[in-house]
């Protein structure tokens, strides 16, 4: 296997994530970083031993020999930093949102096409155990019909994070509840549910000074009949309460939970299967609603990038959620149902 050299872009808040993961990871290396904070880029490169550092991203993809870019930066500003990154060759890993708008995240998927490079979208709430067990038992058809998913986002965000960065809050480089905070919630209802007919939603700015909305409340109609369900909010008193999603069918019921969708809150069928006794040791207890997935996922990129494995989530699939995002949004700013696919 070779070893893959990485470059991290942004080194915020959840690069830490990306950067502890690599470590971890036998024939991966992030070989070098850039912030345009400069002193954020010279500090992650001292803590997690990274050869070079740099201000300006573009001198780094310039200067650098890598195979992977990890995007950390603002959600706005991940399209042209993947689209910069795929022209010189190079293949993408990007936080979720891939984007914070379909035209954008297109053109990343079509310059990844014609590079011949791999785009990744880090959706890493997808590899939580429960939730590969629930993915597992939805496939082997479990459920029989499915009839409904709830997804319950009820968190705490104070003024001061929004306050940590200009971009938090903005319409521009980030979005509101459902795209930031919810965007991995949405992501595991669409996979889990299949395609989606058309929403409705109302959505709220009550508790917080931002341009985007710290509430919101969504009615999703699947293709194949079920109705989904989201309520998410920022503004729960006093602490984060739940993140949850739940699928009811034909002939069972389970509810994922926990703080980061990690423990099975309820788990019935009305016919036993041997996965029913892995259920218990699926828990698990992560110390931020960031949860544990960002290795598994990191894992799966490197044995992609060396041929031995195909993508969890790729530009594709990445982009399934943000469509349904933005027709939620939709549908919030004309009091209408919206119906997919969204026109571009
Ligand atoms: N997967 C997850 O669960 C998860 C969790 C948190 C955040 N995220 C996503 O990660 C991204 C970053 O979030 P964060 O909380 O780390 O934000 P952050 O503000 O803590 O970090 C972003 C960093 O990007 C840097 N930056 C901005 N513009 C840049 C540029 N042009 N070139 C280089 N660096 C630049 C900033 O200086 C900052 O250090 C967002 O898209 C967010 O949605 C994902």
């Amino acid at each position: 296997m070779n070893v893959i050299k990485f470059g991290l872009i942004g080194c915020g808040r959840i690069s830490v994530k990306h950067c502890e993961a690599i470590e971890k990871i036998d024939n991966a290396k992030i070989v070098t970083c850039a912030d345009i904070i400069e002193k954020r880029a010279s500090e992650t490169s001292e803590k997690f031993n990274i050869k070079t550092y740099y201000k300006d991203y573009k001198t780094m993809l310039e200067n650098e020999d890598i195979d992977c870019v990890l995007i950390c930066t603002p959600s706005g500003l991940h399209p042209q930093m993947a689209v910069e990154a795929a022209d010189r060759k190079i293949n993408i890993v990007t936080e979720k949102p891939m984007g914070i708008d379909l035209k954008s995240a297109d053109e990343m998927v079509q310059a990844c096409d014609e590079n011949a490079v791999e785009l990744f979208v880090v959706k890493q709430n997808r590899l939580n155990p429960p939730i590969q067990l629930l993915k597992k038992a939805i496939d082997k058809n479990r459920f029989g019909r499915l009839f409904s998913a709830n997804i319950t986002v009820r968190w705490t965000r104070p003024q001061e994070y929004y306050d940590m960065a200009k971009w938090r809050g903005t319409w521009e480089f980030d979005g509101g509840a459902f795209m930031n905070q919810a965007s991995h919630y949405f992501d595991l209802m669409q996979w889990l549910m299949g395609p989606v007919d058309s929403v409705m939603s109302f959505t709220a700015t009550n508790n917080h000074k931002i341009e985007t909305e710290d509430q919101g409340a969504g009615i999703i109609h699947f293709r194949n009949g079920a109705i989904g369900v989201a309520d998410v909010t920022m503004n729960t008193y006093p602490k984060n309460l739940e993140g949850s999603i739940t699928i009811m069918g034909e002939n069972g019921t389970v509810k994922i939970g926990g703080i980061a969708v990690n423990k099975v809150v309820h788990w019935e069928f009305k016919e036993y299967d041997d996965d029913d006794k892995l259920i218990e040791t699926s828990n698990s207890d992560p110390t931020s609603v960031y949860g544990f997935g960002h290795l598994g996922y990191l894992q799966n990129v490197v044995d992609v990038l060396n041929g031995q494995d195909t993508p969890n989530t790729d530009g594709r699939s990445g982009r399934k959620s943000l469509e349904l995002i933005l027709a939620l949004y939709k549908s919030a700013k004309i009091g209408q149902k919206v119906a997919l696919p969204l026109k571009i």
